[in-house]
């Protein structure tokens, strides 16, 4: 099936195969991009510390790794089982990450969190799909947890939304209020907290 195949870029197949011809692909370990937009989620997270945090998307763990510095436990999920199993390996030195080779439209979480991170995974959603994980995520947020979400603004054939329709779904969300914004030309960054 051609990669252009709208039903196709959204499967697991998909980035299986992304990651089995480039074990980086977008760059997420070495561009200086990526480590800019990885400092500014970390700093928007505001020097605190989380008890529990789920990353679904979770790639080759990049930003896992910089997400066990401030969480007792940090739970990641992945579709790719090329990406959840670098990113395992990255991980290997922090015991409070459980990286899991799983998709974000079936996976049953197990508990609360009082962290959702959300970097550039809601685009490879529908809006409605998107608009229904959002509400099961926020089931298992904790009052007073936070969801980061950070998604770049351009354009790719790969997502079914845009950047900003990602988030305006999540500012939508019933009960999630945001608390801050960063905008810059090639990405957005909201963080919200659930009321
Ligand atoms: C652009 S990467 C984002 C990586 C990471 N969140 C970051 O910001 O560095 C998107 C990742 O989401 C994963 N992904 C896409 N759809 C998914 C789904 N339905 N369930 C789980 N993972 C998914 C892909 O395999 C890919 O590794």
């Amino acid at each position: 099936m051609s990669e252009v195949d709208a039903g196709y870029t959204s499967t697991a197949a998909f980035f299986e195969d992304k990651y089995r011809r480039n074990p980086d692909p977008w760059g997420f370990a070495t561009d200086p991009y990526e480590q800019q937009r990885y400092g500014a989620i970390v700093e928007a997270l505001s020097g605190r510390r989380y008890r529990r945090a789920f990353e679904p998307g979770c790639s080759i763990g990049a930003l896992t790794e910089r997400l066990a510095e401030c969480c007792d436990e940090v739970v990641a999920i992945d579709f790719s089982a090329t990406a959840a199993g670098e990113a395992r390996a990255r991980c290997a030195g922090f015991p409070q990450v459980y990286v899991a080779c799983g998709s974000l439209v079936d996976c049953e979480l197990d508990g609360m969190f009082d962290l959702m991170v959300l970097s550039e995974i809601g685009y490879y959603f529908e809006r409605d799909v998107w608009q229904g994980i959002v509400c099961e995520l926020v089931k298992h947020l904790e009052d007073g947890g936070t969801v980061l979400a950070a998604h770049w603004l351009g354009v790719s054939g790969d997502h079914r939304i845009s950047g900003d329709e990602v988030h305006e779904v999540l500012l939508r969300s019933s009960g999630l209020e945001v608390v801050h914004s960063e905008r810059y030309s090639a990405m957005r960054l909201d963080r919200m907290v659930k009321r």
